[in-house]
């Protein structure tokens, strides 16, 4: 160890550079996680026995009750996004 290099350290202007764009990407990930996150499955009758995609596209598809909207993703893990209701989560 080096005696000089002892003694408080003072950030020079890299360093706060480096911790502002530190910070900048952390609430940047913070935000991006809830964005995910659309509206939840409603939690009734009808919802709570529907369990497969084809009885879910039944009434969401563009002919159903209530299509999904145009663009929508074609995924099939509905509940990735529209949660399930906290008293479905024991299924
Ligand atoms: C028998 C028809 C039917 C089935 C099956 C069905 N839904 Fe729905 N869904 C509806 C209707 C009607 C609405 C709007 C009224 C409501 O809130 O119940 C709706 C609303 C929604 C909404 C929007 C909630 C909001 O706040 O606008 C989502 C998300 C949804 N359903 C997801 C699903 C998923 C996922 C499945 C499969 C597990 C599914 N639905 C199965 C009829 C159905
Ligand atoms: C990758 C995430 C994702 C997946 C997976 C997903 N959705 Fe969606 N869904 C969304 C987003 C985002 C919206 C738009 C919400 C808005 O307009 O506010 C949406 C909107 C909807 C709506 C319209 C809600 C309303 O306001 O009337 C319905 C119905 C719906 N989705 C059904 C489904 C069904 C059924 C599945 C499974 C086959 C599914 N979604 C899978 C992200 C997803």
């Amino acid at each position: 160890m080096n005696e000089t290099v002892k003694g408080r350290w003072r950030p020079s202007q890299g360093d706060w550079v480096f911790m502002a764009v530190v910070g900048v990407v952390i609430v940047a990930l913070i935000l991006g996680s809830s964005e995910r996150k659309t509206k939840a499955t409603p939690d009734n009758a009808t919802h709570q026995t529907a369990t497969s995609r084809a009885a879910c596209m039944a009434c969401h598809n563009t002919n159903g009750v209530r299509p999904q909207p145009a663009g929508h993703v074609k995924a099939d893990q509905c509940f990735q996004c529209h949660s399930q209701p906290d008293s479905w989560k024991k299924l």
